[in-house]
């Protein structure tokens, strides 16, 4: 359903997508996941039609995103980060609003702004201003704006910041009803447990790049049983990441920067072993962790950094 192939988007010098590529299955549900600047909103604006890309090519049900855009446009739907609804109109006059942009007219277009108001459960406050909305409420009208088309592909551009937990749980089945019924989905967040909840697959972005791309479930994979990173004086590094690779049960060992990681199928008894390890190799550990095994742990492992610091 979405294709994106060797996608690239400069400012002036500085390649903010660099070279991505991946495809989205019809009725997918498709996770883009990157800290803040990771390049989420500029690649799915390109998918939206609302930025030209400077290289590769991007098709939606074989349209060509750039040259063949009015094909594109009726097909998808787009909730942006950035709230798009007009602050002083009633919620029933901001749909309404939308739905005369794809030529609904007379009792088709109330009947339509009236389901719509239903679907996201704000009908009892159709007739108020928005900015009296709480954030919760403005993010549900602009995910009803989005789908207001009816439209075969859905863009969720961080659907769930700065939103209260009973919208944010709205959203969640909201999403999940939107899967059920084939809709095909592109959802960025840098909130790894609601990838983890509701992405078939995700691709982790970092720098414009994707790091990795599969199911949450091969991802958290990668960690075995779980993931142990110890900070040690940069000359120890190479001789602790040496030793460690014999300890039992590890998987894999490996240093970044002047940290040790250790991937292993038993982290309760790989964590005394390092500790001897170190003791004999005369390396003071300056930290250590041991975390398990899910996407926030996964991003740390790929990049050196949390997600959110
Ligand atoms: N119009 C622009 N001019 C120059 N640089 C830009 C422009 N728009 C975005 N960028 C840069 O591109 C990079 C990617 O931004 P983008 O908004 O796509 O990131 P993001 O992953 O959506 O981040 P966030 O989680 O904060 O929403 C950032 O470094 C940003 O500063
Ligand atoms: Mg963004």
């Amino acid at each position: 359903m979405i294709d994106v192939r060797g996608l690239i988007k400069r400012y002036g010098s500085n390649a903010v997508v660099n070279n991505i590529s991946f495809s989205v299955a019809e009725g997918e549900i498709f996770g883009l996941l990157g800290p803040n600047g990771a390049g989420k909103t500029t690649v799915i604006s390109i998918l939206a039609t609302l930025l030209h890309p400077d290289g590769g090519a991007v098709s939606i049900s074989g349209y060509d995103v750039t040259r063949q855009a009015n094909r594109v446009k009726p097909m998808i739907g787009f909730v942006p980060q950035d709230l798009a609804l007009y602050p002083t109109l009633s919620a029933f006059d901001n749909l309404s609003f939308f739905a005369r942009i794809y030529g609904f007219k007379g009792k088709a277009l109330s009947d339509k702004v009236e389901s719509s108001l239903d679907m996201v459960d704000l009908r009892n406050r159709a007739h108020d201003a928005v900015q009296t909305f709480s954030g919760g409420m403005k993010r549900r009208l602009n995910i009803a704006a989005g789908l207001i088309h009816d439209p075969r592909v859905l863009f969720l551009d961080e659907p769930t910041v700065a939103v209260d937990p009973q919208s944010r749980n709205f959203i969640f089945e909201h999403v999940e009803k939107l899967k059920r019924a084939g809709m095909t989905i592109l959802y960025t967040t840098h909130y790894m447990e609601e990838a983890e909840r509701l992405c078939d697959r995700v691709a982790i972005m970092d720098h414009g790049e994707i790091l990795a791309l599969d199911t949450p479930k091969k991802l958290i994979g990668l960690l075995a049983s779980g993931l142990i990173r110890v900070k040690l004086p940069s000359d120890k590094v190479p001789v602790v990441a040496a030793g460690a690779r014999d300890l039992p049960h590890v998987r894999e060992a490996s240093s970044q920067d002047d940290v040790v990681k250790i991937v292993t199928d038993d982290p309760l008894s790989t964590l005394p072993a390092l500790i001897r390890l170190c003791d004999a190799r005369s390396a003071a550990m300056l930290s250590l962790e041991m975390l398990e095994p899910n996407l926030e742990t996964v991003f740390l492992h790929l990049t050196g950094k949390r997600l959110r610091e």
